[in-house]
C-alpha cells in the first residue's frame, strides 16, 4: 500500500539557459576523424552548445533557475530547497546548490547536489516531491546544469561528438488541495555496471595526480556500445511499467520526456512503450547529450512549442552512468 501522503506536489515553473556558442557536426569534421552524416545518422545530433572557457555550472545553472522562478511567479526568497543534480558541479564542494543559493540570493533555502549522472533529474524529482509531500518543503527548486565539454576528451571521436553544455530548471511546489500534479516515480540501480561510464580520476580512489592526468582518467570514459543497449532496455522498462501499474493506457500519455542521449534509444524505447513518434519530446538534435539538463529544457521547448497544457499526463524517463534508471509520472501543472 503507498504510504498515505499529506501534500500533492507538481511544477509550476520551468526553465533553461545555454550557452550561444554551438558546435556543429561540420566543425568536429575539423577536431577528429569523423562525418557530419555519421553522426546525425547514428545519434539525431546536428550541433551542441559549448560554454566559453571558464564558465563554470552554476553560470547557466542561475540562468536556468530565475527562468523557472520567474515562470512560477516566484522570488529566490520563496525557495526553500534547492537540489543540483550534476556531474560537472563547480567544484567537489561546496556543492553547487550552495554557490548557486548564494548567487540567486536565496536567502531562506537548504540544499545539496545529487549525484545519479544522466538519470540525476528524474532522481532529484522524486528527491523534491518526498520533502513536499511529507510537508518538509513547499517551494522547491531542482536546477540541472552541466559543462560536459570539461570533462570530454576531444581526441575520443567515440564520445566528443555525444555531449553539450547547458542547464535547464523546475520550480516543485506544495500544489492547493485537491489538485495532482506528481504521480508516481520508479526508480532503481545497477551497480555492477559502473565501469561501462564513469569519469574514474579526482575521487579518493583515484585522486589527482600526474598518473592519472596522463592516463586521461580525468575525462569521462564510455563503453558506448554496452551502454547502448543497457539504456534500450532500461528506459522502455521503466516507462511501459510506470504506466502498467498507474493504468495508463499510451494513448493517454500526452508526452515522454526522455533523457536525450542518443535519438536510436529514444525510438526504441517510444515503439517497445507503444507510443507515437508524436508522443515524444527530441531536442537532441540541437543540445546533445546535456546529461542532467536534457529533461528539464526539454520541458522548457516543449512547453515553448504548444506541446504542453495544464493537466496533460507526462513521463520523464532516463537512464545513465551508475547504471541508474528511473521515471516519473506526473501531471503538467504549470501554465
Ligand atoms: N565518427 C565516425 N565513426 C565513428 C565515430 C565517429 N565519431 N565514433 C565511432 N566510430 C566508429 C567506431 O569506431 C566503429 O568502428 P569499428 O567497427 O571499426 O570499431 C563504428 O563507428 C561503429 O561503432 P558502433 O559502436 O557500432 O556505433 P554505434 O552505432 O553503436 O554508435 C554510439 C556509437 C557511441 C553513438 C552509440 O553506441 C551510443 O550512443 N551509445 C550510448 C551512448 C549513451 O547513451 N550514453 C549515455 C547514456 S546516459
Amino acid at each position: 500500500m503507498p504510504a498515505r501522503t499529506l501534500h500533492t506536489a507538481g511544477i509550476t515553473g520551468v526553465g533553461m539557459d545555454f550557452p550561444e556558442r554551438r558546435l556543429t557536426n561540420a566543425d568536429l569534421e575539423k577536431m577528429v576523424d569523423t562525418d557530419a552524416e555519421w553522426i546525425v545518422e547514428r545519434t539525431g545530433i546536428k550541433e551542441r552548445r559549448i560554454v566559453e572557457p571558464g564558465t563554470p555550472a552554476s553560470h547557466h545553472g542561475e540562468g536556468a533557475a530565475r527562468k523557472a522562478l520567474e515562470h512560477a511567479r516566484l522570488t529566490p526568497e520563496d525557495i526553500d530547497l534547492i537540489i543540483v543534480p550534476t556531474v560537472t558541479p563547480d567544484m567537489i564542494y561546496p556543492a553547487t546548490a550552495c554557490l548557486l543559493q548564494d548567487r540567486l540570493g536565496a536567502s531562506n533555502a537548504w540544499g545539496f547536489d545529487l549525484s545519479a549522472a544522466c538519470c540525476g533529474f528524474v532522481y532529484a524529482m522524486q528527491t523534491a516531491r518526498a520533502q513536499v509531500e511529507a510537508g518538509f518543503a513547499r517551494r522547491v527548486l531542482v536546477v540541472g546544469t552541466e559543462v560536459m565539454s570539461v570533462i570530454v576528451d576531444w581526441e575520443d571521436r567515440n564520445n566528443c561528438i555525444l555531449f553539450g553544455d547547458g542547464a535547464g530548471a523546475v520550480v516543485l511546489e506544495r500544489l492547493p488541495e485537491g489538485e495532482v500534479g506528481f504521480i508516481d516515480s520508479l526508480l532503481w540501480v545497477d551497480g555492477s555496471g559502473a565501469d561501462l561510464l564513469k569519469q574514474a580520476a579526482g575521487g579518493s580512489l583515484h585522486p589527482a595526480s600526474h598518473e592519472t592526468v596522463d592516463k586521461k582518467m580525468h575525462y569521462l570514459y564510455q563503453d558506448g556500445r554496452e551502454v547502448y543497449k543497457h539504456a534500450v532496455r532500461g528506459m522502455a522498462k521503466v516507462t511501459v511499467d510506470i504506466l502498467e501499474r498507474n493504468g495508463i493506457a499510451p494513448a493517454d500519455l500526452r508526452l515522454m520526456v526522455p533523457h536525450q542521449a542518443n535519438n536510436r534509444i529514444i525510438e526504441a524505447a517510444q515503439r517497445r512503450a507503444g507510443l507515437t513518434p508524436e508522443q515524444v519530446m527530441v531536442t537532441i538534435d540541437r543540445f546533445g547529450n546535456t546529461t542532467s539538463a536534457s529533461i528539464p529544457s526539454a520541458l522548457r521547448v516543449a512547453v515553448d512549442e504548444g506541446r504542453l497544457k495544464r493537466g496533460d499526463l507526462v513521463v520523464l524517463c532516463a537512464f545513465g552512468g551508475g547504471f541508474t534508471c528511473g521515471a516519473n509520472l506526473l501531471r503538467w501543472t504549470a501554465d
